[in-house]
């Protein structure tokens, strides 16, 4: 072990463990008893700050003592991987049917090492190890027969504790797994409010914030996928916490299938937060000698607020989650096919499309759906990933060439994971489906899903996929799924292990991903589902960007993208200026507003027809070379949010080299007679000079920061008086201003 190792995890001779940064600390313990109890996560304390490390003891009525120990009751103890069945009353992060067929198990702490390097998962996803240190707790139950290892990273530049473990059956018979978290934290009794990001089809990420509430709170998912229901993220913080003050705990998992995470404040007020699989309709039998592994669980800390976990959120997914190659790599902008044709796409469209999108001043046409053998609607041909031989005589690669040979990037739309009856894909194979034995499977947009918890179906897709991506002329791929699972079971698995389906589903998903994209480490891959229905740091850990959602209706996709930054960095959002009347809510508003609200984020394009391609041509061709001349800095420039009220958003972005300064004002109803706004910005040297390139006015770091500026004033009638005068926004509703401030 280096010195540096020794640096950022020390362990002191009574089995205090202290993993800490510069900025941050996470401490626990080994007690008398063996059991690993939690001490501190939050601002640095220093391994010899002489920390009373041992959490209270004290005699209470009606509570039980562990194993008789006199006062020792552990649910009024913080612990690091808490069981059921002793005097924990509480969730555990592991509940297991031992051999014995009994649920009492007791993991005592038996060794540790630590390592420089970070361990990969097993068949899961988890972030870049870089500058970081990880001490490996190996738990022992010798009743049970079981071997719990317990991982925790700490990063030096990052406040972030990953965390994983893995669960081995070292008996002879085997055992159930019942509950497998990926992580527990206790907190101390407190005043807690939780933040959440809760939604639906085209309205997710909305922001969800509450008291904690005694008992147990939930998000989670059954149905396959993380979900738009719940984004697999929860922030336990300070009553009162706010975008700059305040102490977060924040949680994200790297899991893309069904999750939970359960905040349960007991009756003595601490609050435990559970995060991993699902544990309701999972079960997983571990034969002797096999072990399970979860997925990551990543815990942030942040004493300055939202905003200040958001910054910790993305500068760790950029460094250690998304696809090192096209990190800082800006992203072409785009013509998608989808709202400008459907359905109704051939090589001729395609080309016609490519000449659009040149003239638009776009980089690369991207073909959506309906490219391949019959499909005509949503109802066909799903799982035949061939070319349509009608639409494209020559093969869709053929088409790819003659785009490329525009001078533009070629872009294909896949749903690998998805099969419609109505394909030659499913006449072959039906027993391909998730599906259980005499039951009529629900359908979702007319379609089925692959069971990909098979590795014949995981093959095929490989296959099929590659046989496109292999022709070289493939840029970018829109990865889709555009439903959820019903009717989870696999024939080929025994009965007793049906369970385990939707997690050995994302299994074979991780390695079909894992291979296709190592495969092609150029190709920019975006994950979709139906928009935001599976956009997690799962998928995000092999995809560059996500579609954050299928409304692109601007007022609509305000709350969407505020709501996701305070986990995902702009870096890792797509959108796009659709059509009005917006095809998901039917409002109508400007180019500009929706020029302006899709400017904040890294992949920007056009989904329009010829018509309104031509309507509103140079708006567009504007807007285009504004993505194309901003492209680096969304990708690697720094954001905040300045503001989010139901009818103003302020959102601000610093480039990377600190030269440019983008805020971005929404307004969306108008009144008369408004109050005046300011907006003060963020992360300004305050000593530095700035110039807002519309007026040429300067103004120093400090009193941006400090003072603030003046926000247009929104007026339709006394601008009408004043018409040349830039303080005023005229347009009504809808309306927003792009200020750009450079450093002089
Ligand atoms: C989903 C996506 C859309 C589009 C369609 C194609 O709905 O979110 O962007 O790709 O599928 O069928």
């Amino acid at each position: 072990m280096n010195a540096s190792v020794e640096s950022m995890i020390h362990v002191s001779d009574e089995l205090v463990f202290n993993l800490s940064n510069d900025s941050i600390s996470y401490i626990f313990r080994v007690s008398p008893e063996g059991i690993l109890e939690h001490i501190h996560f939050g601002s640095r304390v220093a391994p010899s700050s002489g920390l009373s490390a041992e959490p209270r003891r004290a005699f209470r009525c009606t509570v039980l003592e562990y194993q008789g120990v006199k006062n020792y009751n552990l649910d009024d103890t913080p612990q690091e991987y808490p069981l059921f069945g002793t005097s924990d009353m509480r969730h555990p992060a592991l509940h297991l049917i031992n051999a014995q067929g009994n649920t009492t198990n007791i993991l005592l702490y038996k060794s540790h090492r630590i390592s420089s390097d970070k361990p990969a998962l097993n068949g899961l996803p988890s972030s870049r190890g870089g500058d970081s240190q990880t001490l490996v707790v190996c738990l022992v139950d010798t009743v049970s027969k079981l071997e719990v290892e317990l991982n925790y990273t700490v990063y030096r530049e990052h406040d972030v504790i990953a965390r994983s473990s893995s669960i081995k059956n070292v008996g002879e018979n085997a055992v159930c797994l019942k509950t497998a978290m990926s992580s527990a934290l206790d907190l101390p009794q407190g005043d807690y409010e939780l933040v959440h990001f809760r939604g639906s089809w085209a309205r997710e990420f909305e922001q969800e914030r509450m008291p904690m509430p005694h008992g147990r709170f939930a998000i989670e998912s059954a149905r396959g996928t993380s979900s738009n229901a719940h984004n697999p993220f929860l922030a336990v913080m300070n009553k009162g916490t706010d975008e700059q003050y305040g102490d977060v705990y924040a949680t994200a998992l790297m899991y893309s299938g069904n999750f939970a995470i359960t905040a349960e404040k007991n009756e003595f007020e601490s609050v435990r937060i559970c995060a991993g699989i699902n544990p309701f309709n999972f079960q997983w039998k571990l034969e002797s000698g096999e072990s399970f592994s979860t997925p990551e669980s990543l815990q942030v800390f942040s004493a300055a607020g939202l905003g200040g976990m958001s910054q910790v959120w993305h500068a760790f997914i950029k460094q250690h989650v998304s696809p090192s190659q096209f990190k800082d790599v800006p992203r072409p902008t785009y013509l998608n096919s989808w709202e400008a044709a459907y359905f109704d796409v051939s090589h001729e469209v395609v080309l016609g499309l490519a000449d659009q999108a040149k003239e638009m001043g776009a980089q690369m046409l991207v073909l959506d759906d309906g490219w391949f053998a019959g499909r005509n609607d949503d109802t066909t041909s799903l799982g035949d990933w061939f070319s349509d031989e009608k639409k494209f005589p020559q093969g869709v690669e053929e088409t790819a060439r003659q785009v490329k040979e525009k001078g533009l990037k070629f872009g294909l739309w896949f749903e690998p994971e998805m099969v419609n009856k109505e394909s030659q894909l499913y006449r072959d194979h039906p027993e391909w489906l998730i599906q259980v034995p005499e039951r009529t499977l629900s359908t979702g947009r007319g379609q089925n899903v692959l069971d990909l918890s098979r590795s014949d179906v995981v093959e095929y897709l490989f296959e099929r996929v590659d046989s496109f991506l292999s022709s070289g002329l493939i840029d970018y791929v829109k990865w889709d799924i555009n439903r959820v699972f019903s009717e989870c079971g696999s024939l080929q698995l025994p009965a007793e292990r049906q369970l385990e389906q939707p997690h050995r589903y994302m299994l074979g998903l991780y390695e079909l991903v894992e291979r296709i994209t190592s495969k092609y480490p150029n190709v920019l891959f975006e994950n979709c589902a139906s928009g935001g229905n599976r956009f997690d740091l799962g998928m995000l850990r092999f995809m560059s960007q996500g579609w954050v959602s299928d409304m692109c209706d601007p007022v609509g996709r305000l709350s969407i993208i505020n709501g996701a930054s305070h986990l995902f960095p702009l870096s890792v959002l797509a959108s796009y200026i659709g059509p009005v009347p917006n095809h998901q809510n039917g409002r109508v508003t400007s180019v500009k507003m929706r020029k302006e609200v899709g400017f904040f984020a890294a992949a920007r394009g056009l989904s329009l027809n010829e018509d309104d391609l031509s309507a509103d041509k140079k708006e567009l061709q504007d807007a285009v070379a504004l993505y194309n001349e901003t492209a680096h800095d969304m990708v690697s420039g720094e954001f905040h949010r300045l503001r989010f009220t139901k009818n103003e958003v302020c959102w601000q972005l610093i480039s990377q080299d600190k030269q440019r300064v983008y805020v971005g004002y929404y307004h969306i109803l108008s009144s008369p007679n408004l109050p005046y706004r300011r907006i003060k910005l963020a992360g300004l040297a305050a000593d530095e000079t700035y110039r807002m390139v519309s007026t040429g006015a300067t103004y120093g770091g400090d009193a941006l920061t400090s003072l603030g500026i003046d926000l247009p004033h929104v007026d339709v009638v006394l601008h009408q008086q004043h018409s040349d005068n830039s303080d005023y926004m005229d347009e009504g509703d809808f309306s927003s201003r792009l200020m750009v401030f450079e450093r002089v």
